[in-house]
């Protein structure tokens, strides 16, 4: 006899991006593998940051827990660089710091959902979040999400039931980036109803020019219903020091300290410290790698025009590409697996990201050179080809 599990986690499907490796089959071809599966910027973290680590790591008391909120200087920086991106009013007090943002979105998540309530979840979704509602028991309702959600979509969703809107924007999977009127639509339902709108903001640096993502910080009363979650992982190539922020009310990050203090007790403190020095030391080299990732998807929007390619460009942005692909009787799975096994081209199906996602596949090209673009278009007109010689065993292509 053995014990059992919690069936709210195991029938939660297992980690994405571990299943989709084990489709490669290297090594068959002698070429590089166009690894596109995961979000993570193809560069190391900047020199700076690993001398002023190994600075820190002699620093007396940087082995100790800190605040669970987190220390206070990176909690004034984080306030002080929020209220500049969004032209708003943040204080340090409305401001936690979190190990990434997917803690973040799961302690503020868990502080105002209980099992049996729902959440509303544009589609295509970032699986992360969905996985965390079903293991609370939370309900995803969803609305549609390729292109702009629309609020009103939202509102009609919402009952005494539900505790909150999820968006995320720039948007995982789609690179969509929502724009402010619909953002504030969002918050207006959301207060109207007596709800939390929480927005995954993990890309909004990789946006492109100075305007703020949304008028939201800058309207009165923002706490009452808003909670912005921030990741250090992706604009710093920090994912492994693992650092993002909750910024809410002081209200419920009353709540979400009883959570983290249980969870991880604080953020690793020596993290926190790199995160500080990111934040007011490395704006430049931020700079250069965003302009960087700009070049990298104007490339990717550029090879996707190739005659003959019939796997169409829906949506890019950030460092996300949305992609049909032209099979029409094939699972997005057995697409990918085949790009992967077949072709070298590692990217992730659809269906990953919510039901009725089929014909898409997403591709994360923060890990591909600019140059590597046209090699990703080969490789899917390479795939469009093969299928057209096994066309007799039955593979439709649009
Ligand atoms: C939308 C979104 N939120 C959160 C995360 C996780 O970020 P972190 O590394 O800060 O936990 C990711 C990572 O891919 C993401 O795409």
């Amino acid at each position: 006899m053995t014990y059992a599990v919690n069936p709210a986690i195991s029938r939660i499907e297992a980690p994405p991006i571990i299943e989709a490796q084990g489709w490669v089959r290297p090594g068959l071809r002698n070429r590089k593998l166009l690894n596109l599966c995961q979000a993570v910027p193809s560069w190391s973290a900047a020199d700076a940051l690993d001398e002023e680590v190994a600075r820190l790591a002699h620093e007396p008391g940087i082995g100790l827990y800190t605040d669970i909120y987190g220390i206070a200087e990176l909690r004034a920086a984080i306030a002080a660089h929020l209220s500049a991106d969004y032209r708003g009013k943040i204080a340090a007090e409305n401001v936690c710091v979190t190990a990434g943002c997917n803690q973040a979105f799961a302690a503020s998540i868990m502080a105002i959902a209980k099992a049996g309530d729902n959440v509303i979840v544009p589609v295509p979704y970032f699986f992360n979040h969905t996985m965390w509602l079903g293991m609370l028991g939370v309900e995803a309702r969803y609305i549609s999400g390729i292109g702009a959600p629309d609020p009103q979509e939202a509102l009609k969703l919402i009952d005494a039931n539900t505790r909150a809107i999820v968006l995320c924007t720039p948007n995982n999977p789609t690179g969509a980036i929502y724009s402010p009127e619909v953002l504030q639509g969002f918050f207006e339902v959301a207060r109207a109803r007596g709800i939390a709108l929480v927005i995954d903001e993990t890309y909004k640096d990789f946006r492109a020019g100075a305007a703020p993502a949304h008028a939201i910080f800058s309207t009165p009363g923002w706490e009452d219903c808003f909670i912005h979650l921030y990741s250090f992982s992706k604009a710093y190539a920090m994912t492994g020091y693992r650092v993002g922020s909750i910024t809410a009310s002081t209200r419920i990050l009353a709540e979400i300290e009883k959570i983290m203090d249980c969870l991880a007790i604080c953020t690793a403190h020596l993290s926190q410290r790199a995160a500080l020095f990111a934040l007011t030391s490395l704006e430049d080299w931020k700079a250069e790698k965003i302009a960087n990732m700009h070049g990298r998807l104007s490339a990717l929007r550029q090879a996707f025009g190739r005659t003959g390619l019939r796997y169409e460009l829906v949506s890019s942005g950030a460092l996300f590409a949305y992609v049909k692909h032209p099979f029409t009787d094939e699972t997005a799975k057995a697409v990918a697996m085949r790009l992967a096994g077949e072709h070298d081209l590692l990217c992730l199906p659809g269906s990953i990201f919510g039901p009725g996602q089929e014909a898409y596949l997403r591709i994360a090209f923060a890990n591909a050179e600019a140059s590597d673009m046209e090699v990703l278009v080969d490789r899917l007109i390479e795939s469009q080809i093969s299928a057209i010689s096994a066309s007799s065993s039955g593979r439709a292509i649009r």
